[in-house]
């Protein structure tokens, strides 16, 4: 079992990722193994939303950018798919959005890889506008016919500098329950 995260806060090492890694505490002390895949400072193709690959029977990336094929790649190989961003202006940040544009158009073209993996979202937040963020990513779950499991808490982690999402003893209880429940959960869509 494997779950990749991708972690769409321009600044590693932040509450972002500090979240993440409570997630992936969880699911390693369940056996799951575990990947980060960092998006500050990677080059985001402006290509129009990846139409080139339209003309592509496969999906190719015809112009020799890579990148969507690499993110891709890892969606595909894990059972388990963590999408993290902090929020901006009420929703995910562009790093995440370019992602799920991205990779979502893509994944039609190659016929539906996602479908039945498990996917969970994540947002660390200052004030407000979290539950929107979450809903976009829980959206582009649906949509691509992925399973989201539920937990108790929001999947949110409070805070604005680095670190301060250390003192949110609720969003980090939040993380490990979601880390069970994604392991949980992929067990049983293997079984
Ligand atoms: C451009 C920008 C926009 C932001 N917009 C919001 C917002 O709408 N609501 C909010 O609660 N926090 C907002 N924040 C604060 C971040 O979500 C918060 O500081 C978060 O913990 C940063 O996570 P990181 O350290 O992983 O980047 C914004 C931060 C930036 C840089």
């Amino acid at each position: 079992m494997k779950v990749v995260a991708f972690n769409g806060s321009p600044w590693p090492g932040g509450n972002t990722a500090t979240l993440i890694g409570w997630v992936f505490d969880a699911l390693q002390a369940q056996g799951v193994e575990t990947e980060l895949c960092e998006l500050a400072g990677q080059e985001i193709c402006q290509c129009p939303v990846c139409r080139g690959y339209e003309g592509s029977p496969d999906g190719a990336c015809p112009d020799g950018l890579r990148r969507v094929d690499s993110w891709l790649g890892r969606m595909v190989e894990a059972d388990g798919i963590l999408l993290a961003s902090p929020v901006h202006h009420a929703t995910v940040s562009d790093e995440l959005k370019a992602v799920m544009d991205r990779c979502g158009r893509v994944e039609r073209l190659r016929g539906n890889p996602l479908a039945r993996k498990v996917g969970a979202a994540v947002v660390a937040a200052r004030r407000a506008g979290a539950i929107q963020a979450l809903d976009a990513i829980d959206r582009f779950f649906l949509i691509h016919r992925m399973i989201v499991p539920g937990t108790s808490q929001w999947n949110i982690g409070i805070g604005k500098a680095r670190g301060d999402v250390e003192r949110d003893a609720e969003g980090r209880r939040a993380m490990g329950e979601l880390g069970d429940a994604m392991a949980w959960l992929m067990r049983r869509v293997a079984a």
